[in-house]
């Protein structure tokens, strides 16, 4: 009795659904997002090959690596470079032997460690410019994702560093409370730690290095 009924209900369940399975969608794009925003890690899921979705998920992370907030403070050169115009940091300053600044024009004299609203002087503990080795500006993708991988030149870090330094360093999460009226990196600190740990997790890969 009890097993007919199963039958029955099962060959009603078959036929509503036309007896075919729910074709599984096959849209790999991820969802559009604001400028201000980032996708979620779990917006990268339907990406079944682990390479390619670690590839993407590093994308994503670049939206943030590459906003004025963080780039403006990994230069190529001698010189941090400031606003959204990206342009040369006014009034002129060098890193000098350490990344601090040179004797009366150091790093700190001006930045404290918060933002100073009187002033719009920007702050944070440490301020200072990351090492010519961890220059971001000029480069591809590509290229910044196989310098933050490389203990040479991203300061001897693991993965599992990277991975907590992009999730709570105090110099990175200026980024997202830049003071005055500056825009701030996308999305949020707790979002990019947990895009830099979900690319760990995949495998670190990289994008194409094109310069
Ligand atoms: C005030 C300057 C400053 C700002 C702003 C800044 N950084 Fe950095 N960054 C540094 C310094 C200095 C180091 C090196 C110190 C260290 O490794 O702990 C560094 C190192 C790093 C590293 C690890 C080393 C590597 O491979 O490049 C990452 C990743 C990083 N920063 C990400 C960011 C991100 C993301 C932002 C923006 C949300 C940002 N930084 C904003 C100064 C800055
Ligand atoms: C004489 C004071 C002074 C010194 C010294 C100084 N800064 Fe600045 N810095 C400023 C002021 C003021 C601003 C804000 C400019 C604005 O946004 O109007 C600024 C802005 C910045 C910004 C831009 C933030 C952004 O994204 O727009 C960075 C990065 C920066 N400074 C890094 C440094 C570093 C690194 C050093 C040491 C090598 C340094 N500064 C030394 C006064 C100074």
């Amino acid at each position: 009795m009890l097993s007919a009924m199963r039958t029955l209900l099962l060959a009603l369940a078959l036929a509503g659904c036309g007896g075919k399975q729910a074709p599984v969608p096959q849209n790999l794009e991820p969802r559009q997002v604001r400028a201000n925003e980032l996708r979620a890690v779990s917006d990268f899921a339907a990406i079944r090959d682990r390479a390619e979705r670690s590839r993407a998920l590093f994308g994503e992370m670049a939206r943030v690596i590459t906003h004025p907030r963080c780039i403006n403070c990994h230069p190529n050169g001698d010189v941090p470079h400031q606003r959204m115009t990206m342009e040369l940091h006014d009034p002129p300053v060098v890193r000098g032997p350490a990344d601090h600044g040179v004797a009366g024009m150091e790093c700190m004299t001006c930045h404290q460690d918060r933002n100073q609203p009187y002033t719009r002087v920007p702050g944070a503990p440490k301020w200072h410019l990351a090492p010519i080795e961890m220059a971001w500006v000029g480069k591809s993708v590509g290229y910044i994702c196989n310098q933050i991988k490389d203990p040479k030149r991203n300061g001897g870090k693991t993965l599992a560093q990277i991975v907590e330094h992009n999730g709570h360093d105090k110099l990175v999460a200026w980024g997202w409370d830049p003071g005055a009226d500056r825009e701030p990196a996308p999305g949020t600190q707790a979002q990019f730690g947990e895009l830099t740990a979900a690319w760990v997790e995949s495998g670190a890969e990289c994008p194409e290095e094109t310069r």
